[in-house]
């Protein structure tokens, strides 16, 4: 026996996890255009948003642009989530200034005109973009600032996109990014916890059976994964899920088996080092009603309102991946054979960081307007013969 007598219990891998301004992961994400908020948030309030472990405040104009700026007001300091909205910009309920989108300052009403401090003082502000019904900000330093990559499976003919932000119902909400979203590229869990241990938990019994092959690979914009397996009807099935750099974004299909291709691309957002929110758009075809995934039909609402002794009989990803705690210790860890996309995602991200911090780009950073106008993705499903 080896006793727990002793046992050292190591510090999380800084590197990979944490994610505040400055540390080695958090410049990394900070490169690429995150969603901080939807876009149908922004009305007549100004919105808190934390980020990064970063505090700002989202509002929209009067001419409907949309602003992402430090929350504390330049002057002295009082938290502009109880600014008012006006036609020019942002006004601080404590002595009034007036902020544009960008962080000029546009007004100082208490103080006599005309002043110098106007034009000198600037607000610090964030880049942002919308689309498809999510406010995505660029954190980075600004003469980085990439190409928005607008993904193939929101450019079908014919549609509209939905877009969704919140906490993950049924899934990690309490924990660090980095376990959240490595989960993912851990196949093989499906069919342990999401099937055997805790019954189905997805809509099909093809996705837990042992698959007939699978593999990990490195693509040009992340990893994913390849699953083929026979099914009951002789049919082959090939499951695609994909993660899209800086591996917060995944296009996953969790429904029954058929030939599809995955029409949502989903961001894990990271709040702070243990906190996270997802964000997603999705297509949906004219006419069609937002429906609920495979997954979350099964269970609709059921994976939301479990009792704690439901969720130790039937835990979900939720349980398994906050179980790890609050940052996961790799340190504690024995990684086996059946680990290989974890190890992957982690070599990808590990790589990435370390392009950033020689001073290149890392992967998945788009330079040319026309390539991140259409990126190609592949996650589906697709039954053959
Ligand atoms: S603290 Fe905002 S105007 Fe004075
Ligand atoms: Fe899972």
């Amino acid at each position: 026996m080896k006793s727990a007598y002793g046992l050292k219990i190591p510090e999380p891998d800084g590197e990979l996890t944490r994610v505040g301004a400055g540390t080695p992961c958090g410049e990394l994400l900070r490169r690429y255009w995150q969603p901080v908020c939807l876009s149908a948030d922004l009305q007549d309030l100004p919105k808190l948003v934390k980020i990064f472990g970063e505090e700002l405040i989202a509002f929209r104009d009067g001419a409907g642009r949309a602003g992402l700026m430090f929350f504390r007001c330049s002057h002295r300091g009082a938290s502009l989530e109880y600014g008012r909205v006006e036609e020019r910009g942002l006004r601080c309920c404590y002595h009034g200034w007036l902020y544009d989108v960008e962080g000029n300052v546009l007004e100082m009403p208490l103080e006599p005109a005309p002043n110098p401090f106007l034009k000198q003082i600037q607000h610090p502000a964030y880049p942002v973009r919308e689309f498809g019904g999510l406010v995505f900000a660029y954190m980075g330093p600004l003469e980085l600032m990439p190409e928005f990559p607008l993904y193939d499976v929101w450019q079908v003919p014919g549609g509209t996109l939905k877009a969704r932000m919140g906490p993950r119902i049924g899934g990690p909400v309490n924990c660090n990014w980095l376990q959240a979203e490595e989960n993912l590229m851990d196949a093989l869990h499906t069919f342990w916890l999401h099937t055997l241990h805790s019954g189905p938990q997805f809509p099909s019994r093809a996705y837990g059976a042992n698959p007939d092959e699978l593999k990990y690979e490195e693509t040009a914009l992340g990893m994913r994964f390849i699953l083929t397996r026979k099914l009951a009807s002789g049919k082959w099935w090939e499951l695609i899920w994909e993660m899209i750099m800086p591996l917060n974004v995944h296009l996953v299909y969790t429904d029954e088996p058929k030939s599809e291709r995955v029409r949502a691309v989903t961001y894990c957002v990271p709040v702070d080092d243990t906190h996270q929110l997802g964000a997603s758009v999705r297509w949906l075809a004219d006419n069609e009603s937002e429906t609920l995934s495979g997954r979350e039909q099964l269970a609709p609402g059921g994976r939301k309102d479990r009792s704690f002794e439901y969720t130790q009989r039937h835990p979900d990803d939720k349980e398994a991946v906050e179980g790890q705690g609050p940052i996961a210790l790799h340190g504690l860890e024995h990684l086996v054979s059946s680990d290989q996309g974890v190890m992957l995602f982690r070599k990808i991200l590990r790589t990435a960081i370390h392009e950033v911090r020689q001073g290149r780009d890392p992967k998945g950073i788009f330079r040319d307007a026309a390539l991140a106008r259409h990126v190609l993705t592949t996650a589906g499903s697709l039954v053959r013969d």
